[in-house]
């Protein structure tokens, strides 16, 4: 594997490629990720993965500086896959100077739900993707389901710029007992990762519910609020929402069966999790 910082040296090695497949990160690589690499073979060849802590998308107040960076292990892991070329810019190469050109998402995609609670979030992300992808230039780039709205934000960024570059969604890779992996699991204390499971057991018990035929959504989504605040956790949301936009279903949606994705993100202690299930 060969692993380059700059943007010209990466657009030497790429030369000529057609097929490549893309899979951006922050490194701290699970199997999460690596279950991205190996969706991306099937898509493209040769593949290339990034790792870059992205500045821009992390607010004032968030852990960019102790976003956990594990280099070594990282890159372990992305040789057994097989990766062609591991990307992983400093920050001086990516951003040579201010970014100051910036993706903007519409706001009713942009600033509802994640983006209501990280203010700028899917502006740093779409930044950061997009150029990434102008780095790459790949005919395929792979995102996980586990951040939903990041994946449909992304999705609509590549048909609105007509980019190249299809979107491929990957499915949330779960531990045993149900947790989505995700890099800020690290965090968890012992106890604190003994009750996560339960974020996605109540995705589960709103699912059917909606299922079994009730639509008092807004109920439905306080309980399940009120329940993790129980448990201590401090809730965001827990949003029952159209899959097609990520909008409130109304009366007319529920009736013609629109089809539904419940998302949230609460606080476990001092950190954050999200996961999201399609009804
Ligand atoms: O999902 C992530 O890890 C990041 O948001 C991404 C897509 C690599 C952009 O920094």
């Amino acid at each position: 594997m060969k692993i380059i910082s700059s943007i010209e040296e990466l657009r030497d090695q790429l030369r000529g490629q057609l097929r490549t497949a893309f899979v951006p990160t922050m490194g701290n690589l699970h199997e999460g990720h690596l279950s991205l690499m190996r969706l991306a073979r099937r898509h493209g060849d040769p593949v290339v993965a990034s790792i870059f802590v992205n500045r821009l998308q992390f607010g004032p107040n968030e852990d960019f500086d102790k976003y956990p960076r594990t280099f070594q292990a990282d890159v372990e892991k992305l040789e057994k896959e097989g990766v062609y070329v591991l990307f992983a810019p400093t920050e001086k190469d990516l951003y040579p100077e201010p970014q100051e050109y910036r993706v903007q998402p519409p706001n009713d995609l942009g600033d509802i739900l994640e983006g209501e609670f990280r203010p700028g979030f899917f502006n740093g992300v779409s930044t950061v993707v997009l150029k990434l992808f102008s780095c790459v230039q790949p005919r395929v780039a792979v995102f996980g389901k586990k951040d939903y709205q990041q994946l449909m934000i992304i999705r609509n960024m590549a048909k609105q710029f007509a980019l190249p570059t299809e979107i491929i969604a990957a499915e949330t890779w779960r531990a045993e007992d149900g947790l989505a992996l995700s890099s800020r699991n690290g965090y968890l204390s012992e106890t604190e990762r003994a009750e996560a499971p339960m974020l996605y057991q109540i995705l589960n018990q709103v699912a059917n519910e909606v299922r079994g035929g009730n639509l008092n959504l807004s109920n439905i989504e306080q309980q399940a609020m009120q329940e993790l605040s129980k448990r201590q956790w401090k809730p965001d949301y827990v949003a029952i929402r159209k899959r097609v936009d990520l909008q409130a279903p109304s009366a007319a949606d529920l009736e013609n069966q629109e089809a539904l994705v419940v998302l949230s993100a609460a606080k476990l202690g001092n950190t954050r999790l999200i996961d999201n299930l399609e009804i």
